[in-house]
């Protein structure tokens, strides 16, 4: 028999999202991100999905980035942290790839390096996030090493925000990122916004906005707007089944540790759905989860192929029913974004968490 866990993607969803960002993007182009084999739903699954909406994609491997040209997808590709050593700039050149340039070693590396042609560059800003960025006293010389050089076709100016998503905003970054914009000679394309700043500011897009999470259906602000709120609709189902239904008495023990305790009698259930399937095991008691199509709660530890789940009131349940994780339709599913905050987590770690032994279904 085969274990009844798996995740299906819903390929519609991608698309719908994909245009709940264009709404918001007004005239700025878009790179759809798919770093992290695309939040966990599989990048070229996602690329295939988003080809013909997309501009461009956005993400951090290279190996990705050859995998998509490799497969046929001749948009722009951008990536997010550049090169991280010189060996690697010719794959750029040799697969028209666009670099992140984020640091004055990166600029060096780019200035010695002999290219087969020039290359559209990403000049990342740190404008206060204090990641990665060339700093206001850097510009002059990254500029200077870059702006005529022979390697570089075209800048773009790119910074990330720390707190689009937060009630502080995005107003003193922004304002650094103006200032550092307009010490420069010339008027460079800028791209300042990721889901949060799209969704929350889309006065502030910019020429290219670079959307992840809400392109997958999840909120980048949940405890403040849900993603059903914003029109988002969940690409990732994870469902599974009940394995086992027992009914245990009053003062009994759930799972590793006992840390759940019927005050009781109780019917409990065992679902086939654990750590090592991308399920988070901080998830405590108490976590939501579909039985039947009807909410209920998870029950003590999370091992690392099952958790426990409340059966009280669904008296239909029984070996075989379906548990849906998370995901599943909008208004009677359950969000990722809800399973990961009680979780103390994000849904961006749920998703990318999804494990290799989960089997994925597209739809
Ligand atoms: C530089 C950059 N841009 C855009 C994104 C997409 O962010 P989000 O998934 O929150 O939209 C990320 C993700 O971390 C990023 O690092």
């Amino acid at each position: 028999m085969t274990r009844p866990i798996k995740a299906a993607i819903d390929l519609a969803a991608l698309r719908h999202n994909h245009g709940v960002a264009r709404r918001h993007a007004g005239a700025a182009r878009i790179w759809s991100v798919v770093k992290a084999d695309a939040y966990g739903h599989g990048l070229l699954r996602v690329a295939r999905a988003l080809d013909g909406l997309a501009d461009g994609f956005a993400l951090i491997e290279l190996e990705g980035a050859i995998a998509l040209r490799r497969a046929g997808f001749r948009q722009p590709i951008l990536l997010l942290e550049g090169y991280y050593c010189a060996d690697e700039l010719p794959l750029f050149a040799q697969y028209l790839l666009t670099p992140t340039v984020h640091s004055m070693e990166q600029v060096m590396m780019l200035k010695a390096a002999a290219l087969p042609g020039p290359l559209p560059v990403y000049l990342k800003l740190n404008s206060g996030m204090n990641r990665l960025g060339l700093n206001a006293d850097e510009l002059p010389a990254a500029l200077a090493a870059l702006a005529a050089a022979p390697q570089v076709a075209g800048m773009t100016l790119m910074t990330h925000f720390a707190d689009a998503d937060t009630e502080r905003g995005i107003a003193a970054q922004l304002a650094r990122f103006e200032t550092m914009r307009r010490s420069l000679i010339g008027c460079w394309p800028v791209s300042p916004a990721n889901s949060a700043a799209l969704l929350a500011y889309p006065e502030h897009c910019g020429d290219w906005v670079r959307p992840g999470i809400m392109l997958y259906g999840a909120s980048p602000f949940p405890e403040m707007k849900s993603a059903e709120s914003m029109g988002l609709r969940p690409a990732m189902t994870l469902e599974s089944e009940l394995i086992a239904v027992r009914e245990i008495a009053r003062g009994e023990r759930v799972g590793y540790g006992g840390m759940f305790t019927a005050m009781a009698d109780m019917r409990m259930g065992v679902v086939a759905c654990g750590y090592a399937d991308g399920y988070p095991r901080a998830a405590p008691t108490g976590t939501p989860v579909l039985v039947c199509g009807q909410r209920t709660r998870t029950l003590g530890r999370v091992s690392m192929d099952k958790i426990c789940v409340d059966l009280s009131g669904i008296p239909g349940a029984r070996v075989g029913s379906r548990v849906l994780l998370w995901g599943g339709d909008p208004l009677t599913g359950l969000p990722a974004d809800e399973v990961a905050g009680a979780a103390g987590t994000v849904s961006y770690e749920l998703f990318c968490a999804l494990s290799a032994r989960v089997p994925v279904t597209e739809r």
